[in-house]
């Protein structure tokens, strides 16, 4: 790690010839150039939503060279739009403006738009550069770093897509002062997940940091963001496509994606539902004897002063989880495997549960 006297951090994801930067810091957009040392060539697609648009856009084009050739297409919000249509029509504005091989994609926006510009850039003629500038907490510590790109399909979360990884991520913190405080909250279940799946240091600094982060306190911000690049960073160096330990990474998906899914994309954050997935898992870990009545309060407790849910949604059965649950992309022939905790800070891809004790679980859990 990389430390400069105005407070930015730069980590590597070290990836041999793919490794990339991760710029962290206030202010990093609009910086003259920003953005140039990963340009492929002159041709320039900035893809960004309608909401972050009227923010950031002009911000972005201050970091691009002054000679480069920058369209910009702006997309619909919201998680509904994470559909192939949408990367089809980033790819027809790539091919109307006659881009090549060496053009470059800059997604800006939060993991909608960063798994999708991605995604786009993974296929264009066979793969082109892209950079992610990550504008939501969620997409700062986890979705813009690890080059899992995809989009969604009616009967399953992110269920095609790609691994593609990015030129670099540029993390401006101070986009956050624009962010919502729900889709704030929704970023924090992310940041709680790796101190629950391997750093319980972090995760017991975190309990005491949640007020100052929920204030935007600068130093604690920066300080979340970059533990929290740091422990995926180290992870997808480990394990790049998921053969083995990110699959950890999923604390709580299984559960939050079948809930995702189950309300209809958009409705529940991902993050909110990643809450909720990882205090099941909690209990679940609890009923296997894993985890304590302590250490799921303390799961319960932080999450909640997160702001986050810490109940399922009211309609929702054991079967309609199941479903869900049976499509999850860690399942081998059929046998359900899922993350659990066999302590705080210590997680593991399980499929030790029977379909009783998860039956169980998911019956007893809180409806709201
Ligand atoms: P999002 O991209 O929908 O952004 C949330 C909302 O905030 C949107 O309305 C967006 O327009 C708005 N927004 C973005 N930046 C803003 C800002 N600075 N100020 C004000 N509003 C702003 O949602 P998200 O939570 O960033 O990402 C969720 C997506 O990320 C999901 O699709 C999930 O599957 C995906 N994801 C991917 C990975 C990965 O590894 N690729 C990991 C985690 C999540
Ligand atoms: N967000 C899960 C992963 O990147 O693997």
């Amino acid at each position: 790690m990389i430390e400069t006297s105005t407070g930015q951090r730069t980590l590597e994801v070290s990836l041999g010839e793919r490794s990339y930067p991760i710029h962290i810091g206030p202010g990093l957009l609009g910086e003259p150039d920003a953005l140039a040392p990963w340009l492929a060539g002159r041709q320039v697609m900035v893809v960004t939503n309608e909401v972050v648009a009227p923010l950031y856009l002009e911000r972005c084009r201050a970091s691009l060279p002054a000679d480069a050739e920058v369209r910009e297409l702006v997309l619909p919000d919201g998680e509904a739009t994470k559909t192939l249509e949408s990367v089809s029509r980033i790819w027809n504005a790539l091919l109307e403006a006659g881009f090549n091989r060496r053009c470059t994609l800059v997604a800006l926006g939060g993991g909608v738009i960063g798994d999708m510009v991605g995604f786009a850039a993974a296929c264009y003629q066979r793969g082109v550069a892209f950079i992610q500038v990550p504008t939501t907490l969620l997409s700062q510590v986890d979705s813009s770093v690890g080059g899992k790109t995809g989009v969604n399909h009616t009967l399953g979360k992110n269920m095609i897509g790609a691994f593609w990884q990015p030129r670099a991520v540029l993390i401006d913190t101070e986009t956050l002062v624009t962010l919502p405080a729900r889709e704030f909250s929704a970023g924090l279940a992310e940041v709680i997940k790796y101190g629950l799946i391997r750093d319980a240091d972090f995760l017991g600094w975190l309990e005491g940091a949640m007020a100052d982060l929920r204030a935007l306190a600068p130093a604690a911000l920066i300080r979340a963001i970059e533990c929290s690049c740091t422990l995926k960073a180290q992870i997808v160096a480990e394990d790049e496509t998921e053969q083995g330990v990110r699959a950890l990474l999923n604390l709580g998906h299984t559960f939050g994606h079948a809930i995702e899914a189950h309300q209809g994309y958009g409705k529940w954050l991902h993050g909110e539902a990643v809450g909720a997935g990882m205090l099941m898992a909690a209990e679940l870990s609890a009923r296997l004897g894993w985890l304590d009545e302590s250490g799921v309060s303390r799961v319960r407790n932080i999450l909640a002063a997160a702001g986050l849910p810490l109940s399922a949604p009211a309609d929702m059965s054991v079967e309609d989880f199941l479903v869900r649950m049976r499509l999850d992309k860690k399942n081998i022939d059929s046998r359900l495997r899922l993350i659990l905790l066999r302590a705080l800070g210590d997680a593991c891809l399980s499929d030790e549960t029977t379909p009783e004790q998860l039956d169980a679980l998911i019956e007893a859990f809180p409806r709201a």
